[in-house]
């Protein structure tokens, strides 16, 4: 295309804009000149051919010419090049396209440490793959207990494995710091379990622990929980204590909450008991202070392991733990 051609091409596509009297048929002239493939964004991809010494002045008229025909639509209603002219109705509503929703575990966790925080507790953090030590030995766990078999447990070798329990960020928190201690630790433990309505590979707990140089008692440790549980689950709830063992503490005990169903009266949620498990605690054994360096003599303390997916299932009523793992909105979004 000559200079000269150019100009005449120019003149005609204005005048076509200018007699263009619809929408439709401007954004039909947008697409012909300036869109995509249009004959202007053509002329400027074709201007190697053009001979060197003509190449300044042409391109100065090529773009001339696409300023003159952006401005020319712009004027007609169309949008700049590359949007398309529309035709809104600005008193049409939006269009809702959802607010997130926090998922329950992330939410049982983030008011497990709302409600501890109130009492003067942190959170604390350990990792996933731990030691056999921090796992198993610290916390006073014997050397042929099957807890520690490759049937049950996730191992990386001889002395790596997948945490079982959140107790090891306990070891932890001990080793790094001086008593008085008040942590929570939530994260992910792993068990080799088979999947099903109540049983996952992969679930959450979040430990606690308090020591201190003061002394401690077993009915601290039920305060604490029966003020966790009525924070958690409502002012009807209340807690009782069963005889139990843990390596890591003596005596030892588990934790039921009286059932949200029923109240307490018997149903098939809690298998007619009127009451659901829902933590392992108890008053943590001289030997693991021995392995943390602290003297047993000199403190005294309660550790506690909840499991979160147990707290959201009674909280919010989820009859399979699998649902917390499948991500689907239709469920999820019911905590909105
Ligand atoms: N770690 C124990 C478990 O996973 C729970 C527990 C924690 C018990 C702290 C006592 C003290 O079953």
């Amino acid at each position: 295309m000559t200079l000269a051609e150019l100009e005449n091409a120019k003149a005609e596509s204005l005048k076509e804009i200018a007699a263009a009297n619809d929408a439709a048929a401007v954004e039909a002239l947008r697409v012909k000149y300036v869109g995509r493939n249009g004959s202007i964004p053509a002329l400027i991809k074709a201007m190697k051919g053009v001979p060197k010494e003509e190449r300044p002045a042409f391109g100065k008229a090529v773009q001339a010419w696409r300023a003159e025909v952006e401005a020319a639509l712009a004027a007609k209603g169309a949008g700049s090049s590359g949007e398309k002219a529309v035709d809104a109705d600005l008193t049409l509503p939006g269009r809702w396209w959802g607010l997130g929703v926090k998922h329950p575990l992330s939410r049982v966790i983030e008011e497990t440490a709302a409600i501890f925080g109130r009492l003067g507790f942190t959170v604390a953090d350990g990792p996933e793959l731990e030691t056999k030590f921090n796992n198993f030995t610290a916390l006073n766990t014997p050397a042929h207990h099957p807890s520690m078999d490759r049937s049950d447990t996730f191992w990386f070798g001889e002395d790596c494995l997948l945490r079982t329990q959140t107790s090891p960020v306990q070891i932890r928190t001990m080793m790094a710091n001086k008593p008085p201690i008040r942590v929570i630790c939530p994260g992910r433990t792993y068990r080799r379990d088979t999947t099903d309505a109540t049983h996952s590979a992969n679930f959450h707990q979040i430990e606690g622990l308090y020591v201190d140089t003061k002394p401690v008692s077993l009915a601290d440790l039920k305060s604490v929980l029966a003020y966790f549980a009525k924070e958690m689950m409502g002012d009807g709830v209340t807690v009782r204590f069963r005889p139990h063992f843990f390596p890591f503490t003596e005596p030892s005990v588990e934790v039921d909450f009286t059932c949200h169903v029923c109240k307490g009266k018997g149903c098939n949620v809690c298998k007619q008991s009127g009451w659901i498990e829902v933590a392992g605690a108890g008053m943590v054994d001289p030997r693991v202070f021995g392995h943390v360096g602290y003297d047993a003599e000199k403190v005294s303390g309660y550790a506690f392991g909840f499991g979160v997916e147990r707290i959201a299932m009674i909280k919010y009523g989820i009859p399979d733990i699998r649902w917390l793992y499948e991500n689907d909105v239709r469920f999820l979004s019911q905590l909105a």
